[in-house]
């Protein structure tokens, strides 16, 4: 027989996104109109094994759905990744009395979450996609996702002003060590000249006929998009050996754009993406799931096996990165 659930907690892990707080915010309000008491975990799994466990009021949420970051802070916690760790997560629970957790984050959050419950299957664990890079399987989008997008867009709408006052080629990275979502995106939304993902063992040369191409027809300055895992190497780097082999740029230049991505006001379908599944999460628990990760696909609530959710790899729309090549030129 299922057992009943009457304590929850929450907890965010990883790398923090924008539509966290939404989140949270949206597993709060659930649990309250469930009548379940529900506890926010502070900084991920390192709180669960220090005990940093406390008790959230409805009021605790109010005032933020529209900020960046996590209310209940986070950490990529390496102490969780040993048995010892967990252990003392799950004692901290039992004195507690803490049936069940939602974990919000990605890759590594969820591999904690699966590793857990194996060991300890009296505890229920739903996940929440929550990562900027849009590299889980089983969901169309994370939540930070589209809000990191806009923010980089807008920096490439910033550069190209510059680039074409000045006559510049610009190389500009974007994050995503394992996908290039947010580089692809980026490219297509910002009118790139040329894009560089992990996704595609794409070589110099390629890029530089493409750049050539543009300058044919008298473009006179470019904006190249890199995901930080591309395959040809360090921004500085590919910007370097590009510089020898072109000479219709004024200059070339290199912009990082970094944590930028990571933070600001959640955009309006983060917010939604987050409350829809954080609202289910609650839902899903008292249901008697476990092991699962929500996502949204078609926009409908899907449930992803923990299992397959980290290890299926979520690859970019590879026509996508033809149309994107194809606009480029
Ligand atoms: O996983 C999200 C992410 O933002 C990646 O895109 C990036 O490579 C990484 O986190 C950076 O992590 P940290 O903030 O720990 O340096």
């Amino acid at each position: 027989m299922k057992k009943e659930i009457k304590r929850l907690a929450v907890l965010t892990s990883g790398g923090d996104a924008p539509g966290m707080n939404a989140a949270i915010r949206a597993i709060v309000r659930n649990a309250f109109n469930n009548d379940l008491h529900i506890y926010g975990i502070q900084r991920g799994y390192e709180g669960l094994i220090n005990g940093d466990i406390r008790r959230l009021e409805t009021s605790d949420v109010s005032n933020i759905i529209h900020r960046g970051g996590t209310i209940l802070k986070t950490a990529r916690s390496q102490r969780f990744m040993t048995s010892e760790g967990r252990k003392k997560a799950y004692e901290n629970l039992v004195d507690m009395d803490i049936d069940a957790i939602i974990a919000i984050g990605g890759n590594g959050t969820l591999t904690g979450a699966k590793i857990f419950i194996e060991e300890y299957p009296d505890v229920r664990i739903v996940g929440l996609p929550g990562t900027i890079d849009n590299d889980l399987f089983g969901t169309d989008f994370t939540i930070g996702f589209d809000t990191a997008l806009n923010t980089a867009v807008q920096a490439v709408d910033k550069i190209r002003d510059t680039a074409d006052s000045h006559n510049r080629l610009f190389f500009v990275e974007v994050m995503g060590r394992h996908s290039g979502y947010i580089a692809l995106y980026t490219a297509i939304a910002g009118g790139a000249g040329g894009v560089l993902i992990p996704e595609e063992d794409a070589s110099l040369d390629d890029l530089v006929k493409l750049l050539k191409k543009g300058a044919k027809r008298s473009k006179l300055f470019s904006i190249v998009i890199v995901a930080e895992g591309n395959h040809l190497g360090n921004v500085y780097d590919i910007a370097k050996k590009v510089e020898e082999k072109v000479d219709f740029y004024d200059d070339i230049k290199v912009t990082v754009i970094g944590h930028l991505q990571r933070g600001g006001s959640p955009s309006a379908f983060d917010r939604i993406l987050a409350s829809v599944l954080g609202f289910h999460s609650v839902e899903a628990l008292l249901e008697g799931k476990t092991g699962l990760a929500l996502g949204i696909k078609n926009n409908n609530v899907h449930y992803t096996p923990f299992g397959e959710a980290i290890t299926k790899q979520k690859v970019v729309n590879m026509d996508m990165l033809r149309m994107a090549h194809i606009l480029a030129q």
